[in-house]
């Protein structure tokens, strides 16, 4: 009897109109090509090659170019040679971020072969954490963890990437980080991060299913994280807030909750506002598997990110990772029988309003944080402002810039799940437009005038930019897909 993956189960029980059976189209399980014995601890993936050499060619491709014009919004590193540079994707970043690396220099992703090369190549600020920068992108990590300890987190980047061996210096995400070597079943690697973040969850990872695995590999960096620092500024570890969270609900709400109440984790001064700091990074797997339409179906990370493909005489899961719509959103078609335009339209659709709100929000928040620059000033000059006023905006301001920073570090714009993305960016709107009318009133009460429209002084932010004095670049700019006005 052929079996069903838990996905083929769950959408042959859906059992809707719209969709079509996956009948058992995974690999029973996995057979080398050749025997090999894979060696405990082996991070060369050639080594594992020889054993399985067709995922291994896959995953090498990680290295090329994308195909160009195929994704509206992630054109991260299509063939055509344009640094896509959030900065100038959403000006508004580069005002909010000013004051450490993510200000500086901030790229959209590419593909997994080039995590190092890319971390070598940008702006040093980017790495000034320490060795812990390196948590998700060498396969060394664990290891490197493990015989450092203390060391690992605070010792200078270069210092600890100097300790892997220069064969394996740039290598990114390997076949170790993802399964076991002895039958190549999926494995967290990173007990350190992962594997300590669902213990606070009380999740028992002997109990994981297979499904829950194929999201929780990508979950090891696919997350956000903080990193602690001691009196002296030094990175002590790191960690994820998922603290008062549950498997399938990591709200944003819980998220901004710890972050705002664990005072080593502010590590960076905003400069326009003056206000220490946390930051949230590449939240995909919390905001997808919070309740998402995809998550409730049964979904996973791997089903659309690394689809089942036919090589030769074999059936084996795409492990070139990358975008869907770049493969013409092969990977929705083993579960919907839509057209490929069809899907591919549904996702800009999505994006679209998600990128509106996003452009609201985001200048809604800068506003408020020129607003408190202003404010600033006047108490220089020695005018007396409204504590309870200044409070109150304080705590709204921060509420709305982790949630402008939680959907745009989200890495598909919204689409992972789109109802929650509006919902947190309709918040962070609320939040901000709160926050300005309390600050504008602060200042009139001081006696102090606020123009109708605040000048952002874009250009102060955007050009020039750290070592390699970046500018910034209009024709990458995304401005609203509808036309509304966002900046006011
Ligand atoms: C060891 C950490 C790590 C793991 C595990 C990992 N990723 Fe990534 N992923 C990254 C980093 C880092 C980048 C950005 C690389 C860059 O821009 O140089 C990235 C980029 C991506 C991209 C963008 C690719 C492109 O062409 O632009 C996709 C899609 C992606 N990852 C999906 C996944 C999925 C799905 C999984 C699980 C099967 C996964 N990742 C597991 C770290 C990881
Ligand atoms: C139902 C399908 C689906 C699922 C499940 C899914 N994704 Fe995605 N993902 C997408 C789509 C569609 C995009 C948008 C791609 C684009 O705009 O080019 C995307 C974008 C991304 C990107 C950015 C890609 C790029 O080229 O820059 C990353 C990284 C990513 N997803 C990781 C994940 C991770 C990690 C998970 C699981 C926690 C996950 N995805 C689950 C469909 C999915
Ligand atoms: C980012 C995580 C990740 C990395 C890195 C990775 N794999 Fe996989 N691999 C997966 C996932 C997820 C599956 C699907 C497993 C399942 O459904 O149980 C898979 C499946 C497989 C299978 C089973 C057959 C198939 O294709 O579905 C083999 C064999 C395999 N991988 C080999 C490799 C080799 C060799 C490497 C290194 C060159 C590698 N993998 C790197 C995540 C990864
Ligand atoms: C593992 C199976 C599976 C995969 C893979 C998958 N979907 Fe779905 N999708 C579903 C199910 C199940 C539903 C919910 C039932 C329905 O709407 O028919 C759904 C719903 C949707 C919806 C409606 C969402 C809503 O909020 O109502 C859209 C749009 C969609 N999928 C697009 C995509 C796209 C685009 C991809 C590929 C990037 C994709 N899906 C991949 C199973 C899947």
């Amino acid at each position: 009897m052929r079996r069903l993956t838990p996905v083929a189960l769950m959408i042959a029980l859906a059992a809707t109109a719209t969709l079509l059976a996956l009948g058992g189209c995974a690999p029973e399980k996995a057979q080398p090509v050749k025997t090999v014995q894979i060696p405990d601890g082996e991070i060369d993936p050639a080594v594992w090659g020889k054993a399985y050499p067709t995922e291994y060619e896959m995953w090498k491709k990680t290295e090329e170019p994308t195909p160009a014009g195929k994704s509206k919004y992630k054109r991260g590193f299509d063939a055509d040679k344009i640094t896509y540079d959030k900065l100038s994707e959403f000006p508004y970043m580069a005002l909010l971020f000013n004051g450490w690396g993510f200000g500086i220099a901030y790229n959209e992703p590419r593909g997994h072969a080039n995590m190092v090369r890319d971390q070598l190549e940008i702006d040093a600020a980017r790495v000034k954490a320490g060795g812990v920068c390196l948590t998700c992108k060498t396969p060394y990590a664990p290891k490197l963890q493990k015989e450092m300890a203390a060391d690992y987190y605070k010792k200078p980047f270069k210092d600890v990437l100097g300790q892997i061996p220069e064969k394996y210096k740039t290598l990114g995400v390997a076949c170790i980080d993802c399964h076991d070597n002895k039958d190549m079943t999926l494995k967290i690697s990173r007990g350190f991060t992962l594997g300590e973040a669902l213990k606070t969850m009380g999740v028992d990872q002997a109990k994981l299913s297979r499904q829950e695995m194929r999201s929780l590999v990508c979950a090891q960096c696919h997350v956000t994280y903080n990193i602690p620092k001691d009196a002296e500024k030094k990175s002590v570890g790191v960690y994820f807030p998922w603290q008062g969270s549950k498997m399938g609900n990591i709200s944003v709400e819980n998220i901004i909750k710890q972050i705002r109440s664990d005072a080593s984790v502010g590590e960076w001064t905003q400069t326009v506002t003056g206000f220490k700091m946390g930051f949230i990074r590449h939240p995909e797997y919390e905001l997808f598997s919070n309740n998402s339409v995809h998550w409730k179906a049964g979904a996973a990370c791997t089903d659309c990110h690394m689809p089942y493909t036919r090589v030769g005489a074999f059936k084996v899961s795409d492990h070139r990772v990358m975008s869907p719509l770049k493969s013409d959103m092969k990977a929705c078609m083993q579960c919907h029988t839509e057209k490929p335009e069809w899907l591919r339209d549904q996702v800009f659709a999505i994006q679209d309003r998600i990128v509106s709100l996003m452009l609201r929000s985001g200048y809604a928040t800068a506003t408020v944080a020129k607003l408190f620059e202003k404010v600033h000033a006047v108490q220089a000059e020695g005018k007396q402002i409204d504590k309870a006023l200044y409070d109150k905006a304080k705590d709204l301001y921060e509420e709305a810039f982790y949630r402008c920073v939680f959907i745009g570090a989200e890495n598909s714009v919204g689409f992972h799940n789109p109802t929650e993305a509006m919902r947190v960016l309709g918040d962070a709107t609320a939040f901000a437009t709160k926050a300005e009318a309390l600050l504008r009133q602060a200042l009139a009460k001081a006696g102090v005038d606020v123009p109708l429209t605040v000048n952002l002084e874009l250009n102060k932010y955007l050009e020039n930019r750290g070592e390699h004095k970046l500018h910034f670049d209009p024709k990458v700019e995304i401005k609203d897909p509808y036309g509304v006005q966002v900046r006011f």
